[in-house]
């Protein structure tokens, strides 16, 4: 087989970049679209010459399709992932895996017990070049130890974003800025990091209490097994949608990650290692370029019959870490992790 017969699962606002990266794709064939608004499913289909359902258990009865990807409320990846691979669809979800712990731990109980196809989680700015860089600096040891890290992330969500139904609500969103724009941070913290000890974290809602339930400005403190800390913080209370900041303090430089941009520095000397892309996505370049990466390599895998490296477990690392700063945040207490943590 050198193609996989794919459909999507909801089709707001994520769904456009699954479906550029798709009709780019010479592994997928597109065969449906669904979304329980018909109108916009219809008129979807219509543009990429594809089949469209109102009912996704109807569309998984379909034998041609083999790949699904979930573009749905967070709330709706778990029971959306758990009949697809029931019906042995491969599943790439976006992130994150789920809205609550239980579904999650639910979606991969489902993975295990469906071992002949793959769940996938997006986490596409593992593919950006400055990720991989950073990556390979901290698996190399060319800068010595990693001694510390710092994520930032300061976006600007009004009260208009969160008249979405499912957003601003601890049942369908699961939370607010950690769980949903910032994950991607917390995620490259810990596969960054490696191991953690612990955590103690915090959140609030600073500018929209009231008009949401859920936080809109997070922070936490991280203790890696390594020895590495990571202070991270998360915030869309702020004034603009500012590129995201990493930064990585080893023993011989620090790398400094601005947006798509990498810079070294060493003794003040600062070397630029990757340059700013020019983005396509507009406004919302802020999500990163990286999705037709992920894509791609995930069909790959797929086709090659591979395990794919983000799948259930992995995808999972870097949710159970921002549950974990939720949970540290309502009791007030520091995490310490045990070791035992990966549930299945
Ligand atoms: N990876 C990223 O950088 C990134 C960026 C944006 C959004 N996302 C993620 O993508 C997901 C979707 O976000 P969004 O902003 O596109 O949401 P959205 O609300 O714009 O779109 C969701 C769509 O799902 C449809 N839907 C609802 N119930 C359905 C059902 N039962 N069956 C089929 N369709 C149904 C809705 O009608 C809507 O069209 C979320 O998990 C979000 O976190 C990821």
């Amino acid at each position: 087989m050198t193609t996989l017969g794919t459909a999507i699962i909801g089709l707001g606002a994520i769904s456009g970049v699954h479906l550029k990266a798709l009709a780019d794709l010479e592994l997928a064939d597109l065969k449906a679209v669904v979304d329980i608004d018909e109108s916009l499913a219809r008129r979807v289909a219509e543009e990429y010459g594809c089949d469209y359902y109102t009912d996704y258990k109807e569309m998984l009865k379909r034998d041609d399709i083999q790949v699904v990807h979930l573009c749905t409320a967070h709330y709706l990846h778990s029971p959306m992932a758990i009949d697809a691979l029931k019906a042995g669809k491969h599943v790439l979800t976006e992130k994150p895996m789920a809205e609550s712990m239980a579904s999650a731990q639910k979606m991969l109980q489902a993975a295990v017990e469906n071992p002949n196809v793959q769940l996938g989680v997006i986490f596409q700015n593992r593919y950006n070049a400055p990720s991989k860089r950073m990556k390979q600096y901290v698996e190399s040891g060319e800068l010595g130890k990693l001694i510390c890290m710092k994520g930032l992330v300061t976006w600007n969500r009004t009260a208009a974003y969160y008249e979405t139904e499912w957003k601003g609500n601890w049942a369908t969103e699961g939370g607010g800025v950690l769980i949903n724009q910032s994950i991607h941070t917390v995620d490259l913290l810990q596969w960054l990091g490696g191991e953690i000890s612990s955590v103690k974290g915090s959140i609030s809602t600073d500018s929209l209490e009231g008009v949401i339930e859920v936080e809109d400005t997070a922070h936490a403190y991280i203790e890696f097994k390594n020895g590495a800390t990571a202070i991270f913080y998360a915030t869309n209370a702020y004034g603009r949608n500012s590129p995201v900041e990493v930064e990585l303090v080893f023993e011989q430089g620090t790398l400094l990650q601005r947006g798509d941009s990498l810079y070294l520095d060493q003794g003040g000397k600062l070397t630029t290692l990757e340059e700013p892309v020019v983005n396509t996505l507009g406004e919302k370049s802020y999500w990163g370029m990286s999705h037709e990466l992920q894509i791609r390599d995930y069909y790959e895998h797929l086709l090659a019959g591979k395990p794919f490296w983000i799948d259930g477990p992995e995808g999972f690392n870097g949710f159970r870490l921002v549950m974990d700063i939720y949970e540290s945040s309502r009791t007030g207490k520091k995490i310490v992790y045990s070791g035992a943590e990966v549930v299945l």
